[in-house]
């Protein structure tokens, strides 16, 4: 089967991403069900037997590939991961932290009770406004809580207005710069229990060997490691996706 121009280019970013000389890896690495993974036999073995998309979420799904960055959407399989773990804690309130057209925060609004809410976080306006109907359609529009700034102004917000220990779900998916910031004031929102989700935390491979200069690689290298001995928090390191590290509140 020749291979789609979504994928040649989706190859092409990934291994610009990956630097050729820095290690081997493939873009098969990024296990996306749209991204590397698209026509691995297992991720089809596990879409197929496993992923529930909410009719809404699909139609987004396929909006979203329309759009020239959609591999920077989340993958539907993590998305239900993060759903079912904010039903297990009974989650109220969640964070979005880079919504982009708004697929998990979509997805986080339909696990969420009726009086939930989902504060999303985002700086490009096409993409909250290729959200919106989404939400509408899915009636959960009354959760939905977008902003429309940088993500750190929004948590200082969220602390100044007192909701420090009120949050119940953190998702960390915006610019890999600020992760720690957004993992020191995220700790802050969430209560004990509460649940902090990490995205690319593998950073297609680049993490085993940051080039010099690499600010991104550096900074969540940096984070990674730094998780690892935060006695605040438990911790597991998935490599679903981009890999994702799920942090619980001690
Ligand atoms: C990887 S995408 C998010 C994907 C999304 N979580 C989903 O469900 O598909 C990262 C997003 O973060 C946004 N972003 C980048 N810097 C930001 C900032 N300082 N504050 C808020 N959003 C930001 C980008 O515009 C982009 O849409
Ligand atoms: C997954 O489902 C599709 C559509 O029904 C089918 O064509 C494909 O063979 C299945 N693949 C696996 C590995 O289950
Ligand atoms: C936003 O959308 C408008 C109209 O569709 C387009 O002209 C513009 O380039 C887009 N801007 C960004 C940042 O994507």
């Amino acid at each position: 089967m020749a291979p789609d121009i979504k994928t040649v280019f989706c190859v092409c970013f990934f291994l610009v991403l990956s630097g050729k000389d820095s290690l081997q890896i493939a873009s098969t690495d990024i296990f996306k069900s749209h991204g590397g993974a698209k026509d691995n036999p297992l991720m089809q073995y596990v879409l197929n037997n496993s992923l529930r998309e909410h009719p809404v979420l699909e139609k987004l799904r396929l909006r979203t590939l329309e759009d020239p960055w959609y591999f920077i959407m989340v993958a539907a399989e993590q998305a239900q991961l993060m759903a079912n773990l904010a039903r297990a804690i009974k989650a109220k309130k969640a964070i979005e932290i880079g919504m982009y057209t708004g697929y998990n925060a979509l997805s986080l609004a339909l696990a969420l009770p009726e009086d939930g809410r989902v504060v999303a976080c985002e700086i490009v306006e096409n993409y909250t406004k290729i959200a919106e109907p989404f939400f509408k359609e899915a009636g959960v529009e009354h959760k939905m809580d977008v902003h429309l700034q940088p993500a750190l102004k929004t948590l200082d917000d969220l602390l100044a207005a007192g909701e420090a220990e009120t949050f119940d779900f953190v998702f960390i998916d915006a610019d890999k710069k600020n992760y720690d910031n957004y993992y020191e004031k995220s700790l802050q929102l969430i209560r004990k229990g509460g649940i902090i989700a990490v995205d690319n935390v593998l950073w297609s491979g680049k993490v085993v060997n940051p080039p010099e200069g690499d600010l991104s690689t550096q900074s969540i290298d940096q984070l990674n490691k730094k998780l690892h001995k935060d006695d605040r928090i438990d911790l597991s390191m998935l490599t679903v996706g981009d890999g994702l590290t799920l942090a619980f509140k001690r």
